[in-house]
């Protein structure tokens, strides 16, 4: 089945995997989706982005306004994107316009499914770089080691790194062909022991630094910092950030869940899953928090150091604790496997979008999108050396693209989704597809979808841009 496999796929047999397009494949269990869904959701962003922009924006009152994104506008907004993946059967563009086709309204609602797509690919072109840094300090670990290092010695190493060019380029390269070489081939039970094996073992790894973290003398400082908001620190851009962020991390508007839906039985209860998929998202993403603010302030460093600061404060943890080698060899694997899961996530719908429509194996596909996102890529690896200074509205290029995709595609792909699940699609659809009757909980759903989420939405934004 080598061209129109997918990594997704066949529960059925192998024949008639052959006759349908990629996206028409289905898990093959409810397990199946759970495990990749989760696996795209849990990444940088909860291990590497969320605590510097938590650092960034001042802690508490932004961790606080990041939990009510998820849970009153990211959680409804997922169980709406696997909804319309899993009734469309298609690619984010196409299951839009059959939806819309469905509801007798325009098929111009592609656009939205076009818009998560892009967004998808833009944002692994950065994720690919940083996903390197996480892969290059595997050999970190283990050869240089950061036993016996001042935390300005581990400051300097980090800064090393990003200095080179050489180096960045390296180790993003390899990070895009691995996860090409993986979409393309379809390795679909790869992905799920990735993520069944691995993902446990990450979680186990971030409650052993939490515990190391409870050893500094300054733990509950760390959790005060997470966890007391200071409403003076909050300003209009870091709530954009926070409801950015929520998207990001869910992998929300950015065609991933929206797929991968696609890929899903009839059988499985839409609510639970997604509700399911949040609370292990967010607990990551806080166990994080927890490790690495009380090693912050016991070395006095700077919480809103920026996207170096894990690859700081972890290493000086793994140069300080018993074992510390191994952990931070393991850490750093299992960062780098988060990572790839997640990247998988991101390129799938490009790759089922072009299978679909020029009808040409997966392999082809992944080379050709595989090239475009490479290219990409390069601008954000130079943006932390050579090309540091090269800025546009005073952003690098990195920073412009994290800025275009988490401030503005992701919200505005969200907000459209919201009205699309709720205003747009009939009742009936809904809630035969997210099987929750016409009970409690969907009327909630609705009217979340309905009104909260947009309103939010749109007032994050004017907010944001100093109109309210
Ligand atoms: N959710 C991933 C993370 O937190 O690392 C990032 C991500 C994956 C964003 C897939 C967008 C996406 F489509």
């Amino acid at each position: 089945m080598s061209g129109s496999s997918s990594i997704l796929s066949a529960g059925s047999s192998l024949e008639a995997a052959e006759k349908q397009p990629s996206t028409q494949l289905q898990w093959s269990t409810r397990l199946s989706f759970i495990l990749a869904a989760t696996g795209s959701a849990i990444g940088l962003g909860n291990i590497w982005k969320f605590p510097y922009i938590t650092g960034e924006n001042g802690g508490g009152a932004f961790v606080l306004v990041y939990l009510a994104c998820i849970l009153v506008i990211g959680i409804p907004l997922m169980m709406a994107e696997v909804m319309i993946g899993r009734r469309g059967q298609q690619s984010p563009p196409n299951a839009m316009a059959a939806l819309a086709k469905e509801a007798g309204t325009t098929p111009i609602w592609k656009v939205i499914g076009w818009m998560g797509v892009i967004a998808g690919f833009l944002i692994l072109s950065f994720y690919t770089v940083i996903a390197g840094w996480a892969v290059s300090y595997i050999s970190v670990a283990a050869d240089t080691t950061f036993v016996g290092k001042t935390p300005a010695d581990i400051g300097a190493m980090f800064e090393g790194m990003l200095s080179d060019p050489v180096r960045l380029l390296f180790w993003s390269t390899l990070v895009i062909v691995t996860t090409l070489f993986i979409v393309g081939k379809g390795v679909k039970s790869g992905l799920e022991k990735a993520v069944n094996i691995l993902m446990p073992c990450l979680l186990v790894l971030i409650i052993v630094m939490v515990g190391y973290a409870m050893t500094t003398g300054y733990f509950m400082q760390g959790v005060g910092f997470l966890f007391n908001p200071d409403f003076s620190k909050l300003t209009s851009k870091s709530i954009l950030v926070a409801l950015g962020h929520a998207f990001f991390t869910l992998s929300l508007a950015s065609g991933a869940i929206m797929t991968y839906g696609s890929y899903l039985p009839k059988s499985v209860s839409i609510a639970k899953t997604s509700i399911y998929i949040g609370i292990v998202d967010t607990a990551v993403a806080l166990l994080a928090g927890l490790a690495i603010f009380p090693i912050v302030f016991a070395n006095t460093l700077e919480p809103g150091a920026g996207p170096g600061l894990i690859f700081v404060t972890l290493p000086i943890a793994f140069g300080q604790m018993p074992l510390g080698t191994l952990v931070g060899i393991l850490f750093f694997i299992m960062l780098s496997i988060a990572a790839l899961t997640s990247a998988i996530s991101m390129i799938e719908p490009s790759v089922a979008r072009m299978v679909e429509k020029f009808n040409i194996s997966r392999f082809k596909a992944c080379s050709i999108l595989g090239l475009a996102l490479w290219l990409l890529s390069v601008g954000s690896a130079l943006s932390f050396n050579l090309w540091k200074e090269e800025k546009l509205f005073g952003r690098t290029f990195f920073d412009t693209i994290d800025h275009l995709t988490a401030n503005w595609m992701m919200p505005l792909g969200g907000l459209a989704i919201a009205i699309f699940s709720a205003w747009i699609i009939s009742k009936k659809v809904s809630q035969e597809e997210l099987g929750l009757g016409n009970g409690t909980m969907y009327n909630i759903w609705l009217f979340t979808m309905r009104f909260i989420t947009p309103v939010g939405i749109i007032i994050v934004f004017l907010n944001a841009l100093g109109i309210v």
